[in-house]
């Protein structure tokens, strides 16, 4: 046994493992239940008395040494295994890729910061609304022909529950719980149950402002809405409102902005018109104001409402609403980045 055990420690230092499968060849032949080292230990119990003390410690001996070195071979292994696949651990990391805001977010931000510096805040309300904030409250009555305006989604166990067809209802709802003055922008998410076209989508966004005070009148409205105008689409920009007809305003308009892209000369975005429309607004319906327990008597306001994504296409020169939607970063990367 002695012998054996001088040539194993001679051994030791030849031994090599160039891959993990060799390490485990290794560890098995040498250090396993089964291995060389527990059968010497086994046999051990057979050397006789008077040389039990000698050949023990020697077999003890061995024992280390080959823990030993089989641990070495597995540092060096994975040391080298390291190096192999190039890794520079104390290298700083690569930066993660920074998104950009996106265009509807950037237009709806920029909208509401110009109406804030005319002392608009910002007030928020239900995507799923009731038929009364939506409707009843704005004059639209039941069966009233100007729910056709707009296709609504209902909800079918309740159609008194509706996803709200423009943010014109938030209006009632700070309207019933706050007393003028208000002057508030309402952005939002609006639905619309509407075939998707590159002009229309079944989902969009809106800007709703309204402003209630004594002695409110449109000429105030047409002020607000030429200072927003020269705000955001550039000093050189005019106005022009429309008679219309909306439900809860009294008297109505449509305001036209003369065409971005033609300066006014008639092009195909402006359908050879030289205007753009972008927005309804109007004087609230003195029903609206008592519908939400505000004194018509007393207070008078005007409103108006516009489409985020249609400002956002005139902005960039976009030409189809779905682009906004398609969540494709090269679109999306063409927008200011976010920080
Ligand atoms: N709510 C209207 C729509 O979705 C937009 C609108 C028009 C809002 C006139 C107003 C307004 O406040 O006065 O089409």
């Amino acid at each position: 046994m002695r012998d054996r055990i001088i040539k194993l420690l001679s051994e030791i230092d030849n031994l090599k493992a160039n891959n993990p499968e060799e390490y485990e060849a290794l560890r098995i032949k040498y250090l396993s239940k089964k291995g060389v080292i527990s059968s010497l230990m086994s046999e051990f119990r057979d050397v006789p008395s008077e040389q039990k003390k000698e050949i023990g410690q020697k077999l003890n001996h061995l024992k280390t040494a080959f823990q030993e070195r089989i641990s070495e071979l597995k540092k060096e292994l994975e040391s080298s295994s390291v190096q192999t696949t190039d890794f520079d651990l104390s290298r700083t990391s690569y930066p993660i890729p920074l998104g950009t805001r996106h265009p509807i977010s950037l237009v709806k931000e920029e909208i509401c910061d110009i109406f804030n510096r005319l002392g608009f805040s910002i007030a928020d309300g239900p995507e799923i609304e009731d038929d009364w904030h939506v409707f009843s409250s704005l004059n639209f009555a039941e069966d009233h022909p100007a729910r056709d305006m707009q296709d609504t989604f209902f909800i079918q166990s309740n159609p008194e529950i509706v996803l709200r067809t423009h943010t014109s209802s938030v209006q009632t709802r700070v309207m019933e719980t706050t007393q003028p003055p208000i002057r508030i922008t309402c952005p939002g998410r609006v639905f619309r149950n509407e075939d998707i076209s590159a002009r229309a989508h079944c989902l969009f966004h809106q800007v709703e402002g309204l402003y209630i005070d004594k002695d409110v009148s449109f000429v105030d409205l047409k002020q607000a809405l030429l200072y927003f105008t020269k705000e955001f689409f550039g000093s050189e920009t005019q106005i022009r409102l429309r008679p219309s007809y909306f439900p809860f305003t009294e008297p109505s308009a449509e305001m036209d902005i003369s065409c971005q892209i033609c300066g006014g000369d008639g092009c195909n975005i402006c359908k050879h018109t030289g205007w753009v429309e972008i927005m309804g607004c109007g004087m609230v319906d003195p029903a609206v104001l008592d519908n939400c327990g505000i004194d018509s008597k007393i207070y008078s306001g005007y409103a108006f409402g516009m489409g985020v994504e249609r400002i956002a296409m005139l902005k960039y020169q976009i030409n189809d609403i779905r682009l906004f939607f398609e969540n494709d970063v090269n679109f999306l990367h063409q927008f200011q980045s976010a920080f």
